[in-house]
């Protein structure tokens, strides 16, 4: 038996979709994801070969103070040998080798135990809303359809602890004009959100009042079915938004941190791009 571990290339993107399906037991294709994360930061996405057939995938984003690694997968057939061990220890090395000391990722069930094996540690919890029925929410303030996404990426930058911009940009060119900012008294932005067809992310605001009205400008967009919200952190002011404006728990995933963690401010955090996403 012969296994490679092999830069990611664009070719891949079916066989790797394949693999996450498989590993994941969803119906829904990874394309678009793989396809945005992978060009964020192509240099840090990895495919595993045994005998020349791709049977793993792990890739990483770089937000500039730390990595966020993504997607990482098995084919079932192949899990439990070693193989997600191997994957993940060399993309650890590749990304430290970049110089990245501080590392994160959210975690399934299934890598509960798997990560701390790789000095992952357990920083907290988030919990994935999606729309049950729209409630009234609270907007007086000015919320409108930003294209400066260096001022939200400036905004942004001290919350989420890295910068974002090169993701807004993304998401702004895959889905023009959901990108809304809430302007306060004096017209600087204290919040943003992202409104992806699916999952309303990236968000952050300076207040839980900032967030609600921007959640309420989101909430009035359509959306490809059900529109869902993936809390980066569990802390009361977004659970008890998520439930105010409608919304209904249903997955939960965890937070690990590598090495240094992240300069973040965990509590203005309202929603994120996706778990592979930071
Ligand atoms: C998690 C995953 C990447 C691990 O790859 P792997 O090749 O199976 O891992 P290894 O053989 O190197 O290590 C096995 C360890 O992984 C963990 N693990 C793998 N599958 C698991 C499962 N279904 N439930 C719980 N733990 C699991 C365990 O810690 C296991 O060690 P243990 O049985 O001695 O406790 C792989 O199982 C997978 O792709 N799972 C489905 C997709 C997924 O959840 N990916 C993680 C996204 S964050």
């Amino acid at each position: 038996m012969m296994e490679v571990i092999r830069p990611f290339r664009e070719a891949d993107v079916p066989v790797a979709d394949l693999i996450l399906r498989a590993a994941h037991g969803v119906e829904n294709s990874f394309d678009s994801l793989l396809n945005r994360n992978r060009l964020l930061t192509p240099e840090c996405w990895w495919i595993l070969e045994i005998d020349g057939k791709p049977v793993g995938v792990v890739g990483a984003v770089d937000f500039g103070e730390f990595a966020h690694i993504g997607l990482m997968s098995i084919e079932p057939g192949v899990q439990m040998s070693g193989a997600g061990s191997r994957l993940m220890q060399y993309a650890l090395d590749q990304l430290e080798g970049k110089g990245f000391r501080s590392i994160t990722l959210y975690s399934t069930n299934a890598g509960v135990a798997f990560y701390p094996k790789f000095g992952f540690r357990w920083s907290g919890l988030s919990c994935e809303w999606k729309l049950r029925k729209r409630k009234g929410l609270r907007r007086d303030m000015r919320i409108l359809a930003c294209l400066d996404l260096e001022r939200i990426a400036a905004f942004d930058a001290p919350i989420f602890g890295g910068n974002r911009m090169a993701l807004l940009a993304a998401l702004e060119r895959e889905s023009p004009g959901r990108i809304l900012m809430a302007e306060g008294e004096s017209g600087a932005c204290v919040g943003f959100v992202c409104a992806q067809p699916n999952v309303i992310g990236p968000s952050a605001a300076d207040t839980p009042e900032v967030a609600e009205a921007l959640l309420d400008a989101a909430l009035d967009l359509s959306f490809d079915g059900v529109p869902r919200v993936l809390l980066p952190e569990a802390h009361g002011d977004g659970e008890s938004l998520m439930a105010k404006a409608g919304f209904e728990p249903f997955r939960t995933s965890r937070y690990f941190v590598r090495g240094d963690a992240p300069q973040q401010q965990r509590q203005k955090m309202y929603g994120q791009a996706a778990y592979s996403l930071g």
